[in-house]
């Protein structure tokens, strides 16, 4: 079988190649990535030469370079992690992302619809369904829960899902959607919370928390992530959306604090600093669906993927050391003005 990965040189695009092409030697996979600030190559050399894995660099949203890779490859499977993936960089400039998680996706799907397909996967998120409120804990958010995003980043992915869902029921693609909580782990590009922590406490430089630090998120190591993926596309049904989650609730505080006791570092590194815009409350997902019909579970929990997560980045210090310069620190500090 043959397998296009879109967005494989990002954070969890980048793992799934990595586990996906060491798992299923028998197929081929070509991992398909405009390299974008967030896409680094860095993170796919360890497969650089295995005969069952290539790179092309290509823009989803490009009709016509899509659509000659289509004609060319045939692929069976489409997996679409391409996207412009930061809510603070949406705040600043929505534009790419409806370019990108809109358009970009519809491109995949026309390619799809033309050329065949048995499967097309699309990367969702939990935040296509809002937030939830602080004061509420007993409430989760199941597949059944209205589509309500709060940015412009959850706005473009409920817009793609929601064509996704429209190319399933009109063209009768077979298609299925995933929407994962917060992921952490290797290869996580240092302008997310938990990469941004470890590398700026390492350095002993301030870690910026927005507001009071109590919004709440619903953390995954990667690996879960890409093993839950793998599950739905080779079990899951055609026309189902999966969520993907581990009840690994955390305040971003918590999150900070944890991470600074890890190091060694004190806590008078945090430093709060401007709310972001519309910021959502709480994301909490209940997979229950994905655990009762794939047998879905996480290996890892927060106290277990949190080590492992700061071993990585100790001991690859020259990935992130070599993303942290140029461009990056520059929108760094307009963004954060510290
Ligand atoms: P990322 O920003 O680390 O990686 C995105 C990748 O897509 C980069 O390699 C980039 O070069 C590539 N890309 C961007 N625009 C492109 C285009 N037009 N054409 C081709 N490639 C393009 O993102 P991530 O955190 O790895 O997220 C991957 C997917 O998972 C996204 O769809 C995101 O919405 C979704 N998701 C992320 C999280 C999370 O916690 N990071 C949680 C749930 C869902
Ligand atoms: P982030 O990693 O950007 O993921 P998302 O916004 O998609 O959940 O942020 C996680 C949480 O951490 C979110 O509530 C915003 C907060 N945050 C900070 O407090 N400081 C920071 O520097 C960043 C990047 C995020």
């Amino acid at each position: 079988m043959k397998y296009i990965v879109t967005g494989g040189a990002g954070f969890i695009g980048g793992n799934y190649m990595h586990f996906a092409v060491n798992t299923y030697p028998e197929d081929q996979w070509i991992c398909l990535d405009k390299l974008t600030y967030a896409g680094n190559l860095e993170t796919l050399k360890p497969l650089e030469g295995k005969p069952n894995y290539h790179f092309v660099r290509g823009d989803i949203a490009d009709r016509e370079f899509i659509f000659s890779l289509f004609e060319k490859e045939k692929p069976d499977f489409v997996i679409n992690f391409a996207a412009e993936s930061h809510v603070d960089r949406s705040v600043t400039d929505p534009d790419i992302f409806v370019r990108t998680n809109v358009m970009g996706t519809v491109t995949l799907l026309d390619a799809c619809r033309s050329f065949g397909i048995r499967r097309y996967h699309q990367v969702s998120t939990d935040e296509v369904y809002g937030d939830l409120p602080l004061d509420r804990p007993d409430l989760f958010f199941t597949e059944e829960n209205q589509i309500k995003a709060s940015s412009p980043y959850s706005a473009s992915k409920a817009s793609a899902d929601l064509f996704v869902m429209a190319y399933h029921r009109t063209f009768g693609i077979p298609v299925t959607i995933s929407r994962c909580s917060n992921n952490y782990g290797p290869y996580h590009f240092p302008e997310k919370l938990i990469p941004l922590v470890i590398s700026r406490a390492l350095k002993e430089e301030k870690i910026p928390v927005y507001g009071n630090g109590a919004n709440v998120r619903d953390w995954l190591y990667v690996t879960d992530h890409c093993r839950a993926i793998d599950r739905i596309v080779r079990e899951g049904r055609s026309g189902e959306v999966y969520n993907i989650g581990g009840h690994n609730e955390r305040s971003n505080l918590e999150v900070v604090k944890t991470i600074l006791h890890a190091l060694g570092k004190p806590e008078s590194l945090i430093e709060y600093v401007k709310d972001r815009p519309g910021h959502d409350q709480r994301y909490a997902m209940d997979p229950a669906k994905i655990e009762r019909e794939l047998h879905w579970e996480p290996e890892y929990s927060f106290d277990t993927g949190i080590p492992v997560t700061i071993d990585w980045y100790l001991k690859n210090r020259e990935w992130w050391e070599h993303i942290i310069s140029g461009e990056y620190q520059k929108y760094f500090e307009e963004q954060y003005k510290i």
